[in-house]
Formats: C-alpha cells, structure tokens, sequence
C-alpha cells in the first residue's frame, strides 16, 4: 500500500469523533517528502469541530512547510468521502493544486487534482 495511504489510515484511527462517529484520517506530503497527518476533532459545540484535512494542512504550516504534493483522505464508506467545501478552500489556498487520494477501508482508491474538486477558486489571484 502506498505509505501516504497507509498514514491516513492510522491517522484515522486517532479521530475525536463523538459526536457523529464518523472517523476521518488525512495525511499530507511535503515538497520534501515529509508526511503531516490529521483526524477529525469535534467539538460539542457542533461548528467549532474540525476536519482532518485542515488538522493535516495547519499542522504541516505550523511546522515550517510550505509546498506540497499530495494529500491522502480515509473513511470508512463505499462511496469515496471528498473534502469538504471550507477543507478544499484552504487546502487550495495552502497546498495548491495537489492530488487528492480518496480511500476507504477496503482498499478502494480513487485519484483526483484539487482544481477538479475546487474549480473558479476565491484566492489571491483575485484580489
Ligand atoms: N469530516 C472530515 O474530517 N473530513 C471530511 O472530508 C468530511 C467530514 C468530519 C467532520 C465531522 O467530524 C465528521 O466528519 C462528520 O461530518
């Protein structure tokens, strides 16, 4: 399995998920080669909760990164979970048009670019 894959799959299993029970993993990789990982933490007060894109991608800028590769993105369902609509914001915003790798459980994988996901993006291009 593709080590990326296989972060977000273990990174999953770190998920704060309460509230919905639905686990989310998400590892990141770096220009570098460098792998930052992120689950879903929530939060009793429903909106505060975060998902584990933006976990990985704000972890990743924390620690100094700033180009990215690609991101892998785990859960458990047949029908693979994309980003969400604020997690593909910021992952264009801080990461660029890198590839996203849906996977669930059983091995099922799909590949995707961020602009076919985020296409007419708000960005700085605009302002
Ligand atoms: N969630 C993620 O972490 N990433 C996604 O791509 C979809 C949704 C989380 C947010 C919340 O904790 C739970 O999944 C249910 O929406």
């Amino acid at each position: 399995m593709d080590a990326l894959i296989d972060a977000a799959v273990r990174a999953r299993e770190n998920a704060r998920a309460k509230f919905s029970s639905f686990k989310v993993g998400a590892a990141l990789e770096d220009s570098t080669g460098r792998v930052h990982t992120g689950c879903n933490v929530e939060n009793v007060s429903y909106g505060l909760t975060v998902c584990a894109e933006r976990v990985a991608a704000f972890k990743a800028i924390s620690e100094g990164a700033r180009e990215f590769r690609r991101i892998a993105i785990a859960a458990d369902t047949n029908m693979l979970t994309p980003p969400c609509g604020a997690c593909r914001q910021v992952l264009w915003e801080l990461c660029g048009d890198i590839e996203v790798i849906l996977v669930n459980m059983h091995g099922k994988a799909e590949t995707l670019r961020l602009k076919d996901l985020f296409p007419r993006p708000f960005d700085d291009s605009i302002l």
